[in-house]
């Protein structure tokens, strides 16, 4: 282990540490931490049948849901795996030309530490692997992505004490109990901040008649997102504008808090039961940690108002939110590329 980590700290490289996140990605350079922040999205034209990139990132999420038919935005990640490989590989590609700028002729092809979800086959980690190559790394070492959410959210991972991270991310939401630097129990479930916004989506449908796109649902869900009804039984009123399915005509209805909460229960309940299952499934002496310790969330649905009380009184357990869940797995990422004290949680396949 102790070889390859050595290497990281070859003369003129910029080694990247990558979260490539379902909805974000995120890039952390050797030295100088997060550098990118961006959208996994990717607008591909087609001009006499032929493809190519149009834009990338902030620009390309920009275009979701309002592209003529020629173009098409696409976000490769699905469920926090590579849905569409090629796609994907473009978008590192562009993001690692971005953060290089024009020094890239300079420098050395940069080693990159990817991290990668826990519940990943073999052929999906290849497939993680050969895009971050095909990129232009030189080399490619992975991290598992609860492993990472702990680092970056400073939990006591290198220490012989358990320690459970809830990471709520656009596809996954990944339940891990740490200790002494690996994964005493990991779980994943195929809900996370996606599933919120289609529930937003299929509620305002099913009760209002009123189709909003995945950007409307989002905005949403960020600035009114609740994972239990408001204690006044309402809590803020909200506008929301799209399309009327009866008549087709755009309208604006209004809905409250309330509603939110009622929308969201589904992938909420989904992500307690997983913790829930994950608590059943840790060993007595790290469940005794854990007491202590409490539950940590990271990833951006950690930011749903009230969720961290929710797991409180589902669980008995202390919870707290990362103080800055959006960019822990980047950190934690960047953290195990740097700091030899992490040695042993990055792998080479
Ligand atoms: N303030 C907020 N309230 C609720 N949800 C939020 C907030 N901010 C961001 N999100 C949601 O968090 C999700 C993105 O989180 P994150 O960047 O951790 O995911 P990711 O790492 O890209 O996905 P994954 O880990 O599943 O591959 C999106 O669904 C986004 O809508
Ligand atoms: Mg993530």
């Amino acid at each position: 282990m102790g070889s390859f980590f050595s290497k990281f700290f070859k003369f003129g490289s910029r080694n990247m540490a990558i979260d490539l996140g379902t909805a974000n990605t995120l890039v952390y350079v050797q030295d100088g931490g997060i550098v990118l922040n961006e959208p996994s999205v990717v607008a591909i034209e087609t001009i006499n049948g032929i493809k190519r990139v149009k834009a990338v990132g902030d620009d390309a999420k920009m275009m979701m849901g309002k592209t003529p038919d020629n173009i098409e935005a696409i976000r490769p990640l699905r469920d926090g795996v590579i849905a569409d490989l090629d796609v994907a590989e473009e978008m590192i590609k562009h993001f690692i030309r971005k953060v290089n700028g024009k020094r890239t002729s300079m420098l050395s092809p940069p080693e990159i530490v990817i991290c990668v979800p826990s519940g990943a086959t073999s052929v999906e980690k290849r497939a993680i692997r050969d895009a971050a190559s095909n990129a232009g790394a030189s080399e490619v070492f992975l991290i598992l992505e609860p492993m990472a959410a702990a680092i970056g959210a400073d939990m006591p991972v290198t220490e012989p004490v358990g320690s459970m991270v809830v990471d709520i991310g656009g596809g996954t939401t990944e339940v891990a109990v740490l200790s002494l630097r690996g994964l005493a129990y990991t779980t994943s479930v195929r809900t996370g901040g996606d599933k919120m916004d289609e529930s937003i989506i299929s509620y305002v449908r099913r009760h209002h008649n009123l189709l909003i796109g995945d950007a409307t649902a989002e905005r949403i869900k960020k600035d009114y997102g609740i994972a239990v009804v408001p204690a006044d039984g309402i809590g803020e009123q909200v506008t929301i504008k799209g399309r009327d399915l009866v008549n087709g005509v755009p309208k604006e209805i209004t809905i409250n808090q309330a509603h939110i909460a009622e929308a969201l229960s589904e992938p909420i309940a989904a992500i307690v039961e997983g913790v829930r299952i994950a608590l059943e499934n840790t060993a007595p002496e790290l469940a005794a940690d854990i007491v202590d310790q409490g539950i940590v969330l990271t990833g951006g649905g950690a930011l749903i108002r009230g969720l961290d009380e929710h797991l409180r009184d589902e669980t008995g357990l202390p919870v707290s939110v990362a103080e800055d869940p959006l960019t822990c797995v980047a950190m934690g990422t960047g953290r195990a590329m740097e700091d030899p004290v992490y040695r042993g949680v990055l792998m080479t396949a």
